[in-house]
């Protein structure tokens, strides 16, 4: 929701300050692309530079192909918009009446309209329908009477809302302000400068370490020094080294992040499973923590792995734990007690957060499954396991999803009571599972896509295992290639669903050996109908390795994937930018 970037360079690195931007950019455009802009602050003209352009970062980049400004401060947005359509004018960094402050924000100011008004009748003109000018002129306005950061500080005290907010001002051109709430701030320090920006993986090739922002946080920064406050006190930062190498969040010889993505995940899987099983204790841990009532919170394909874990745990040891998607989990407050689980790659999705917090009011323990390190889940959990899927850049959630079901996995079968052994044993399996997922599947989905791209709607059924599977495979095609694609449990097409059925209303149902007998009937039912039913499982339409029903997940998610991608591919879309999605949702 919005990718902020913000730099200050030494003198000998200060004409690279606008590319460096773009580049920051490029690798934050995942959190939104409705418009792109930077703003610096050129010594040589004494002024800021203001350049913004609606629709990609790469329109902006080639606008700014040959500008090499010898900039002492600069700051660079993506949007992905909430007030005030995408265009030009509505683009960041927004500026005051006197030009003397450029801004850029990620989050929603709820009272910009009551701002505005005062600001209106203080004489400040306005020129976009943000909520993010409204800060540019309170600045301004504090500018008259206060120091800089003082002036920055007044600003930021009159918000309502959540913010991740930075500007520069010729008012003290070598330094970018920064605060937050609620959104998420790095900062960075590196060779050329210091920076903030919205996440980690920006920062990967600038920096050398990296310190995530908290709540309530504001402060400064120059091309030396990174200061920050906390109500009102000075605070030193944990800053530490990335794990994540800049090369991971590269494309390589892959047409696109996605299918890089997908290829990555027998690693990644892996990789996860040695690193949890190696944390045993912690395990451990979380399963002393679910002996108390638990409930799991998540959202989009991270709650998909949550249903798949409920089930895994319900079929393994009895237990039935809930899975309440983040965005209704305000309405369930009276469960989010005792043990809370909350999944999230990004560690920064909003509702998420907000059911984490309500928990925490509760007195409630909360276990985090997240795979940024640093993220505010992360920080917020008592436990964290994380996932180690590496950096995902499509904003598609795919192998950061199969390393949730590997973690999540080794939980319930230890809450099951399986020993570190077994559970070693069971999940030695599971990368291979996965890359034959992969290798058996790509052909076929490639070939199935031809058809299946031309459809408006479809179904995808499942059931047991491959029901939360369908469902994540439902939302993949859905979000990327925008064929309405929606999951149901097999059995549950006949009350209601089949009224669809016609000739050519496609149907997928993902296989598992659970009760294979139900999905024959569904297909029989739609089949006489004169749908089209295609299978994905061993030996079928899509084939993946025959499996165990634990192993469902492993086997079938590749092919739904890659079926989503090929889909995507086919339209012409770009299957790691949807259309209206960002990667890290933290708005409400
Ligand atoms: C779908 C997708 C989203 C996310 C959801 C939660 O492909 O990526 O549905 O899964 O926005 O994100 P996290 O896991 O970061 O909380």
């Amino acid at each position: 929701m919005c990718g902020i970037a913000a730099t200050a360079l030494k003198p000998p690195y200060r004409k690279d300050t606008v590319q460096l931007l773009i580049n920051l950019l490029k690798a934050l455009e995942y959190r939104g692309y409705d418009s792109a802009g930077v703003a610096v602050y050129d010594l040589d003209s004494g002024r800021i530079h203001v350049w913004k352009k609606k629709g990609k970062v790469a329109e902006l980049a080639r606008m700014l192909e040959k500008v090499r400004l010898n900039a002492s401060s600069g700051i660079a947005h993506t949007r992905w918009a909430t007030h005030g359509p995408p265009s030009d004018v509505n683009a960041h960094p927004h500026t005051d009446c006197l030009e003397s402050v450029a801004v850029v924000h990620n989050g929603i100011i709820a009272n910009y309209k009551e701002l505005k008004e005062e600001l209106i009748r203080r004489g400040h003109r306005f020129e976009s329908e943000t909520d993010t000018e409204v800060f540019a002129h309170l600045f301004e306005e504090y500018l008259r009477t206060s120091e800089p950061f003082e002036a920055f500080k007044r600003a930021v005290s009159r918000l309502e809302g959540y913010y991740a907010i930075v500007a520069i001002t010729t008012k003290d051109p070598y330094k970018v302000f920064f605060a937050r709430k609620e959104s998420p701030l790095i900062v960075g320090r590196g060779i050329k400068g210091n920076f903030v920006s919205s996440d980690i993986v920006s920062l990967l090739g600038v920096s050398e370490e990296v310190a995530p922002l908290s709540d309530g946080d504001v402060g400064w920064l120059d091309s030396e020094e990174i200061f920050v406050e906390s109500e009102g006190k000075r605070k030193s930062l944990s800053f530490f080294k990335p794990s994540w190498s800049p090369a991971q969040a590269q494309k390589g010889s892959f047409e696109h992040f996605m299918i890089k993505e997908i290829h990555e995940q027998p690693q990644a899987v892996k990789e996860t499973l040695t690193s949890v099983i190696s944390e045993w204790e912690k395990v451990m841990e979380v399963v002393r923590l679910m002996e108390e009532w638990t409930a799991v919170v998540a959202a989009g394909t991270s709650y998909h792995a949550g249903l798949v874990f409920s089930y895994l745990l319900m079929k393994l040891s009895g237990r039935f734990v809930p899975v309440i998607d983040s965005s209704e989990a305000h309405h369930y407050s009276k469960v989010l007690r005792g043990t809370v689980i909350a999944i999230s790659q990004s560690g920064e999705t909003y509702d998420t957060l907000k059911a984490v917090r309500i928990a925490k009011e509760n007195g409630a323990k909360v276990v985090g499954i997240v795979n940024v390190v640093g993220s505010t889940l992360d920080r917020e959990a008592d436990v964290t396991v994380y996932t180690r899927a590496g950096p995902e850049v499509g904003v598609a959630a795919t192998k950061t999803f199969l390393t949730q079901l590997a973690v999540l996995g080794v939980i319930a079968r230890a809450y099951a009571g399986q020993s570190k052994e077994e559970v070693g044993a069971a999940a030695s399996r599971l990368p291979d599972i996965v890359a034959k997922g992969i290798s058996m599947s790509i052909g076929y989905a490639k070939e199935l896509s031809r058809t299946l791209a031309e459809k408006r709607d479809m179904y995808v059924l499942g059931t047991g295992v491959s029901y939360p599977i369908a469902m994540e495979g439902a939302l993949k095609i859905k979000e990327i290639s925008y064929v309405h694609a929606e999951a149901y449990p097999a059995g549950e097409a006949k009350h209601g669903p089949i009224a669809l059925a016609e000739p050519g209303f496609p149907v997928v149902i993902v296989w598992t050996p659970e009760d294979e007998d139900k999905l024959s009937v569904a297909h029989e039912e739609f089949a006489s109908r004169g749908s089209e039913v295609y299978w994905v499982g061993p030996e079928k339409d899509i084939p993946f390795p025959k499996v165990e029903w634990h192993e469902v997940p492993f086997a079938a998610t590749p092919p739904l994937q890659l079926l989503a991608y090929y889909m995507a591919v086919r339209k012409g879309l770009d299957p790691d930018k949807p259309r209206n999605l960002a990667k890290s949702v933290t708005v409400h």
